[in-house]
C-alpha cells in the first residue's frame, strides 16, 4: 500500500509539469490540428472543414437524438489505423489543452464518444478502421487478439470460421464495438455460462495519459483490473485485448416463446424470476416485455432432446416442445438471436443495425423476485402513451460465483437479473412522450428493485443517474460517487484510486469518466 501511495505521488508530480500546457501564439484547436498533421497521415485526418467531416462523424451514430444542430461535435475525427496514430493523437491533445473521445462502435447510449454535454473543444479518435482479429490455438489454449474496432459480430464470425466449437461471450447486437463493449462488461446469452466479455480479458494493449503505449505486464495489475469494465476510457485508450475463446457444442438450441396476458404470463413471469437464475449454467432464459406479452428467449448450449426435461421441470408453465426448439450452430444462433434467420454473413455488416432511431434507456438491477401482484401493474405501464420495453436478463449461474471485486462489475451474487428499459421515437416526434414514459415508470419501479445504491449498468448508459462535476479542471470524487456507485458499487473508490494514479489531472474525461482520487484526499 505505502508503495502505492508512492506511485500515486510520483505520477502526479510528473504530470503537473506537461499537462495540457498550451502555446501562447495558437489557439488550441489550431495547434493540435497542426500537431496531428505532422503526424499522422492527411487522409485520415477529418476536419469540420473536409468536406466529408459529416460523413465520418456520423458513420456509427446509433441514436440520432446526438445529430442535431445543437449537439456539440469535435473539431475533428481522426480515424487511426495503427497504435502509433492513436499515441500520436493523445500527446498532440496534451500538448496542446485539447481532450480526446474514443470511440469503437458508437454504440453509447448517450453518445459520450462522439459529442459532448457541454462546450467544449475536443477530438475524437476513431477506430473503426483498426479492427484486426488473431485467433490461435497455441499450446492448445484458444484465444484471439482483437482490435477495438472491431465489432462483436466480427469476433464471433472469426473465431467459428476458426473453429465451431468455439466462441466468446459478449452481447446480442452484432454491430457493437468490441472496444466500448468490453470497456464496461459485454453481456449477452453466454453470461450464465462464462460471464461477461470483460471476465475473459487476458492482456490488453492501452495508450495512457502520457501517449505510451502498455500491455497488461506494463500497465500493472490495478489498471488492468480498471479497464475491464470499469469504463476504460477514463484511464487511456484500449486499442487491443487479448481474451479467452470459450468451448461451445457443435449444436446449439434456440426457442422464442411469447405468452400474452391471456395466456398466463404473468405466473410464468414470476416464476421465471427465481427460476431463470438457478437454472444449470448452460441455459439462458431471458425475456422481452413489450405490448401485454412477454417473449422468453432461451440459448442452450446442447441439443432440445436434453433441453426438453429440465424446462418441463423447472418451469413446466412456459410449456416448451420440441416445435418451440430450432438447433444449429452457436454462430447461427448469434445471427438467429439479432436477426430471426440462420444467415451468418450479416454478423459481417457494421451498418445491419443503423442509426435509424431516437433511443432513451435505464437500467435495474433486481435481487428479491417482484411479487406476482405486481406484475399486473407493471403490464398497465405497457398500456400508456410513449410505452417501449424492457429487456430482463438472468444472472446467476458462473455470473453468480465471481466475486463482487473481481472486476469493477459488482453485480453479482444475488443478484436475479438486470432490467433494462427502452423507450424510441421518430425524427418527426419530439420524443417527450417516450422520454416521460421511461422516467416515469423507472420511478415506479424504485419501490421493486435494488437500492442504497440503486444499481445500474455502466454499458447502458444513463446520464439521468448522475453527471460529473469538473471543479479547478477536474472532476470531483464526491460527485462522481453519486453515480459511480451506482454503476460500481464499492469499486468506485478503487476505480477512482486507479485514475488518479494513472492520469491525476484528468486528462480523459467524461460526463462520467471516473474522477481522480488522490491518496492525499
Ligand atoms: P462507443 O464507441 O460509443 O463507446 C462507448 C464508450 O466506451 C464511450 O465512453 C467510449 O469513449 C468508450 N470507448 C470506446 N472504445 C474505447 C476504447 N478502445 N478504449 C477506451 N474506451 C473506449 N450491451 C451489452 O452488454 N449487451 C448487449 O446485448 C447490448 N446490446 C446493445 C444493442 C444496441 C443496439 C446498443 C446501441 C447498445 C447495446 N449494448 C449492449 C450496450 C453496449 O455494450 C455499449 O453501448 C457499449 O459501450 C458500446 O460500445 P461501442 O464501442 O459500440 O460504443
Amino acid at each position: 500500500m505505502a508503495l502505492f501511495r508512492c506511485l500515486a505521488i510520483a505520477l502526479a508530480l510528473s504530470f503537473s509539469s506537461c499537462y495540457l500546457s498550451t502555446p501562447s501564439s495558437a489557439t488550441p484547436s489550431d495547434g493540435f490540428l497542426r500537431c496531428l498533421s505532422e503526424k499522422i497521415p492527411s487522409e485520415l485526418i477529418f476536419t469540420r472543414d473536409s468536406s466529408n467531416f459529416n460523413d465520418v462523424l456520423v458513420s456509427t451514430i446509433r441514436n440520432l437524438k446526438f445529430h442535431t444542430n445543437t449537439t456539440v461535435k469535435p473539431i475533428c475525427v481522426v480515424t487511426v489505423t495503427d497504435a502509433s496514430h492513436v499515441q500520436a493523437a493523445v500527446r498532440c491533445g496534451r500538448m496542446n489543452g485539447v481532450r480526446l473521445r474514443v470511440r469503437s462502435g458508437g454504440h453509447d447510449y448517450e453518445g459520450l464518444s462522439y459529442r459532448s454535454e457541454r462546450s467544449e473543444v475536443f477530438g475524437v479518435v476513431d477506430l473503426a478502421k483498426l479492427r484486426a482479429i488473431a485467433v490461435s490455438t497455441d499450446k492448445g489454449v484458444p484465444m484471439a487478439w482483437v482490435d477495438s474496432g472491431a465489432t462483436i459480430g466480427e469476433l464471433y464470425y472469426t473465431i467459428a470460421k476458426n473453429n465451431p466449437e468455439l466462441a466468446f461471450p459478449a452481447g446480442t447486437c452484432p454491430t457493437i464495438g468490441v472496444g466500448g463493449h468490453f470497456r464496461g462488461g459485454g453481456m449477452g446469452m453466454l453470461l450464465r455460462k462464462y460471464g461477461l466479455s470483460s471476465d475473459n480479458v487476458v492482456d490488453a494493449k492501452l495508450v495512457n495519459a502520457n501517449g505510451d503505449l502498455l500491455d497488461r505486464m506494463a500497465m500493472g495489475e490495478d489498471l488492468f483490473w480498471a479497464i475491464r469494465g470499469g469504463s476504460g476510457e477514463s484511464f487511456g485508450i484500449v486499442v487491443s485485448w487479448k481474451v479467452n475463446l470459450v468451448k461451445v457444442p457443435s449444436k446449439v438450441t434456440v426457442f422464442n416463446i411469447a405468452k400474452t396476458l391471456d395466456q398466463g404470463t404473468i405466473d410464468v413471469l414470476t416464476k421465471w424470476q427465481y427460476v431463470a437464475p438457478a437454472l444449470p449454467n448452460d441455459i439462458i432464459v431471458r425475456v422481452m416485455v413489450q405490448g401485454q406479452q412477454a417473449i422468453f428467449q432461451s440459448l442452450f448450449l446442447g441439443t432440445c432432446d436434453k433441453l426438453l426435461p429440465t424446462m418441463t421441470s423447472r418451469l413446466p408453465e412456459l410449456n416448451v416442445t420440441k416445435a418451440d426448439c430450432s438447433e444449429m450452430s452457436w454462430l447461427e444462433s448469434a445471427a438467429f438471436i439479432n436477426f430471426g434467420n440462420n444467415e451468418t454473413t450479416a454478423l459481417l455488416n457494421r451498418s445491419s443495425t443503423g442509426a435509424s432511431g431516437f433511443v432513451k434507456i435505464k437500467s435495474d438491477y433486481v435481487r428479491r423476485a417482484i411479487p406476482k401482484g405486481a406484475w399486473q401493474k407493471i403490464f398497465s405501464w405497457f398500456r400508456k402513451n410513449g410505452a417501449g420495453l424492457v429487456i430482463l436478463e438472468p444472472h446467476g449461474g458462473f455470473m453468480g460465483t465471481i466475486p463482487a471485486g473481481a472486476t469493477p462489475y459488482p453485480h453479482r451474487r444475488g443478484v436475479l437479473y438486470n432490467i433494462q428499459y427502452i423507450t424510441f421515437w421518430s425524427g418527426n416526434d419530439d420524443g417527450l412522450t417516450a422520454k416521460s414514459w421511461v422516467s416515469n415508470f423507472y420511478g415506479f419501479m424504485g419501490q421493486y428493485v435494488t437500492n442504497s445504491p440503486r444499481e445500474a449498468y455502466v454499458n447502458y448508459r444513463d446520464l439521468d443517474i448522475g453527471e460529473n462535476v469538473v471543479v479547478n479542471d477536474v472532476s470531483t470524487f464526491d460527485n462522481g460517487k453519486v453515480w459511480g456507485k451506482k454503476y460500481f458499487g464499492a469499486n468506485f473508490q478503487r476505480l477512482a484510486v486507479v485514475k488518479g494514479m494513472v492520469d491525476p489531472t484528468d486528462y480523459f474525461r467524461n460526463e462520467q469518466s471516473i474522477p481522480p482520487l488522490l491518496q492525499s484526499y
